[in-house]
């Protein structure tokens, strides 16, 4: 088991890096066993929020959390947070995100995703090589994947961590350059690196641009409830903190050089999730009749025009991480959902703040208003 003492967390201000620290520091449903430090580093772009770790630093800042505001790809920045915190650990959350607006510019997804990794594993690399050029088997630079690099599966058949990479959006070809880039630096160099591709995730403080999130949102507002294209894509669907657990086991036992995939084994058509998820909000909303609100949201589905090159389904084969590192998914769809739903009831002032930037406007430029 490693140590993990001094972690580096990048992007964790961002939806799972939040989960992640919040697990970390026991505010989840489960509590690692964690005595160490963790840096948060993150530039709070549009996805960002500092202000979901409010009780963390109110009760940890200084002592066991620390946060550095900045750019991944800022070296010199980067030197200085591993020299000052004796870092022994990366996590690397940090990116752009989402791929519709990797289709609108691209650009920013080459700088953080591409450079920015690049930044982070060379200043690992100074930083923790010793003289005679190895690594020593307490550091370790875990990097945060997606299983969009792999490309778009028919109607059967699954991702494995040896299927060839084939990703199709500028989001995933970003993604993938930085895998490859994590893994050339440990074949070339040595540098204990793991990595994980994992699907999509839902929960608590995910950006409202985000399918569950963004339809949530519009449901409790009466907006339209925009479908892309026929609404028959499958993505295969985890709750973060099932994420965040399977990353928190590869720190603390993958092996160096290996990638691990982790999944929830649950796939859903969009338009099949949307229908359950209008079931879930109609049943906590307060009125005397859900059956009723539920017809009234369905009837608010509008089927738009398709993201392009949209991957038609997603599906993961997690039986790696499960087999080797006696990882599993806890927590049940319908679950995940209703915790989900619970969340963005009460934290409307959240999903407001963090709406009336940016976001709604940058839907609004690209999309109309929806
Ligand atoms: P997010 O967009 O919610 O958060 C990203 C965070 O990174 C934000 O806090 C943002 O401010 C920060 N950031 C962006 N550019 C930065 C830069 N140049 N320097 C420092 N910080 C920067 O993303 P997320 O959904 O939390 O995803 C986290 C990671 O997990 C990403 O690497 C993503 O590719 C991966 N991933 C996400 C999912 C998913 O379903 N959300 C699934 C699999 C993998
Ligand atoms: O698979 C992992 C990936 O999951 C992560 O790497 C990405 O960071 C994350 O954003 C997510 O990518 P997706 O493109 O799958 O997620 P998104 O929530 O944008 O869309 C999910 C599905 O819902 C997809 O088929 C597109 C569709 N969709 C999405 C939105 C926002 C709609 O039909 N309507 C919408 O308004």
């Amino acid at each position: 088991m490693r140590k993990l003492t001094n972690i580096l967390v990048t992007g964790g201000a961002g939806f799972i890096g939040v989960n992640f620290i919040r697990f970390l520091f026991g505010q989840g449903t489960v509590a690692p066993e964690f005595k160490g430090r963790i840096v948060n580093l993150d530039a709070i772009t549009y996805a960002g929020n500092i202000a979901s770790l409010k009780e963390i630093d109110e009760k940890f800042g200084g002592t066991r959390y620390f946060f550095e505001k900045g750019d991944i790809g800022n070296r010199a920045l980067v030197e200085a947070i591993f020299r000052k915190y004796d870092i022994d650990t990366a996590v690397h959350f940090a990116a752009e995100s989402h791929v519709d607006r990797s289709i609108l510019g691209p650009e920013a997804f080459i700088k953080t995703n591409v450079l920015g990794t690049f930044t982070l594993l060379d200043v690992a690399r100074s930083a923790w090589k010793k003289s005679d050029g190895s690594f020593g088997s307490d550091v370790l630079f875990h990097h945060v994947s997606t299983d969009e690099v792999y490309g778009s599966l028919g109607e059967t058949g699954y991702f494995t961590e040896t299927t060839a990479y084939d990703p199709r959006s500028p989001y995933s070809a970003s993604k993938a350059a930085s895998d490859h880039l994590a893994m050339a630096y440990h074949h070339t160099y040595g540098l204990p690196v793991t990595l994980s591709n994992c699907s999509n995730n839902y929960g608590p403080y995910q950006f409202p641009e985000k399918l569950i999130p963004l339809m949530i949102s519009n449901m409790l507002e009466g907006k339209p409830l925009p479908v892309y294209g026929d609404g028959k894509n499958v993505r295969d669907w985890l709750y973060v903190e099932d994420h965040n657990s399977a990353v928190w086991a590869i720190m603390e036992k993958g092996r160096a050089g290996e990638t691990y995939n982790i999944g929830g084994e649950n796939e859903w058509e969009n338009i099949r999730l949307l229908n359950e998820l209008i079931d879930v909000v109609a049943a906590k909303s307060n009125s005397d009749a859900p059956a009723a609100q539920a017809v009234a949201m369905r009837s608010t589905i509008t089927y738009v025009k398709d993201r392009p090159g949209h991957d038609r389904r997603y599906a993961i084969d997690c039986s790696k991480i499960k087999a080797e590192l006696g990882w599993k998914q806890a927590v049940s769809f319908r679950q995940g959902l209703e915790r989900t739903v619970d969340w963005y009831l009460s934290n409307k002032e959240w999903v407001n703040g963090i709406r009336s930037g940016d976001c709604r406007r940058w839907i609004e430029e690209n999309y109309g208003k929806r």
